[in-house]
């Protein structure tokens, strides 16, 4: 199908699958592997847009199901879409919506026309449909949009898995009939088939017949073990073609960031930053501290020696722990932990470039793991 992307590789691994590409789209490049922070509900929580663009973010990530909600479709085409409703003019990535609603409401109901749920508002029974999905991510205007897809949990055994997997081979289709504006939105399709690597082959055959600009893979980091998650990731890296971008959804603690570089994927995104942020943890290269704690009352040096944010700049461990019960203590933390995914990419891209990416691992997995509290 058509696409509004192109993929150049700038420098590949010798001894992983790990690879730096430069990743054009419609809102200008994206060097990869790269970290994508999820606003929800228009912008990250505790950020302004131009907070984020401050940090060099290329892309961030939406949700069709939050933006369909509030501020809705009518405002969203009224305005031109998302990007000029938040004054963001950076890259966007919309997730479809059933994957937030089956996991956000215990009310959802999968049928094959789509994903029923109750609105969080009046409570009056709402349909999501792949045609709905593709409209409201049309009037949103990301430059990459998720097709819908029947998301089930990753421990999830049996005949679901399958019927799962077909229904969201089925769905893709209806995606791609509904979708408006090809030559401007690139859809990705979402490999899906749990943990049985048949399911997941069987998958991607099929998806990759389709000939999406891109493919996600669905359905991981739901708890299932270390060593079936990096399977399945292999597995997919090893058969998608090696001319598109493949983005692991879901994903976003270090240590996973690192593994699945090294197994090939370009694209990440997760809440855990910015939600363990709230709980008072940063992220750093020596592990994870709790300023929450107390432990770091009287510690008046940065979260990070040496870290570029605003955060670690302007004020101290000590500074924060007082504030941390505080909204103002979860942004600050945010900040610096959101600073830390996009700085950890950095760091693997330049080390792939140098083709010293194993040494990185290394480096990384020794101090990562060395401390925490
Ligand atoms: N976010 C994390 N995992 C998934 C998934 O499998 N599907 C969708 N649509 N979004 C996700
Ligand atoms: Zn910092």
């Amino acid at each position: 199908m058509k696409s509004a992307l192109s993929l150049e590789t700038v420098a590949t691994c010798s001894t992983t699958k790990a690879r730096v590409n430069k990743l054009i789209l419609p809102h200008g490049l994206v060097d990869t592997p790269v970290f994508m922070p999820v606003g929800t509900q228009g912008s990250l929580k505790g950020f302004t847009p131009k907070a984020i663009e401050d940090m060099n973010c290329q892309i961030m990530l939406n949700n069709t199901y939050h933006l369909g909600l509030k501020p809705g479709q009518e405002i969203l085409d009224q305005v031109g879409g998302s990007h000029a409703f938040q004054n963001w003019n950076g890259n966007l990535l919309t997730d479809s919506g059933g994957f937030q609603m089956v996991s956000l409401l215990k009310l959802a109901e999968i049928t094959e026309q789509g994903v029923q749920f109750q609105s969080p508002h009046d409570g009056s029974l709402m349909m999501l449909t792949p045609e709905h999905s593709m409209s409201l991510q049309n009037s949103i205007g990301s430059d990459i949009m998720m097709q819908l897809d029947d998301v089930i949990s990753s421990l999830t055994t049996g005949p679901r898995v399958e019927e799962a997997m077909w229904r969201s081979i089925r769905w893709l289709d209806r995606c791609i009939k509904a979708h408006q504006k090809p030559e401007t939105q690139n859809l990705f399709a979402i490999i899906q088939g749990g943990l049985n690597p048949d399911l997941r082959k069987l998958c991607i055959d099929e998806m990759v017949k389709r000939d999406t600009p891109g493919y996600a893979v669905g359905g991981l980091s739901g708890g299932e073990e270390k060593e079936e998650f990096w399977k399945i990731v292999t597995l997919c890296t090893d058969l998608l073609p090696k001319s598109k971008p493949v983005y692991c959804m879901g994903v976003g603690y270090a240590e996973d960031l690192v593994v699945c570089v090294a197994l090939g994927v370009d694209m990440f995104d997760c809440v855990y930053p910015t939600r363990t942020a709230r709980f008072g943890n940063a992220l750093t290269m020596n592990g994870i501290i709790s300023l929450k704690s107390g432990k770091y009352g009287t510690d008046f040096g940065p979260i990070e020696q040496g870290c570029g944010c605003d955060t670690c700049r302007d004020y101290t461990r000590s500074y924060i722990n007082l504030v941390s019960r505080d909204p103002v203590g979860g942004r600050l933390v945010s900040v610096h932990n959101v600073y830390f995914q996009l700085r950890l990419m950095r760091e693997m891209r330049e080390a792939i470039k140098r083709d010293e990416f194993p040494s990185y691992v290394k480096q990384f997995f020794k101090s990562y793991f060395k401390e925490s509290s």
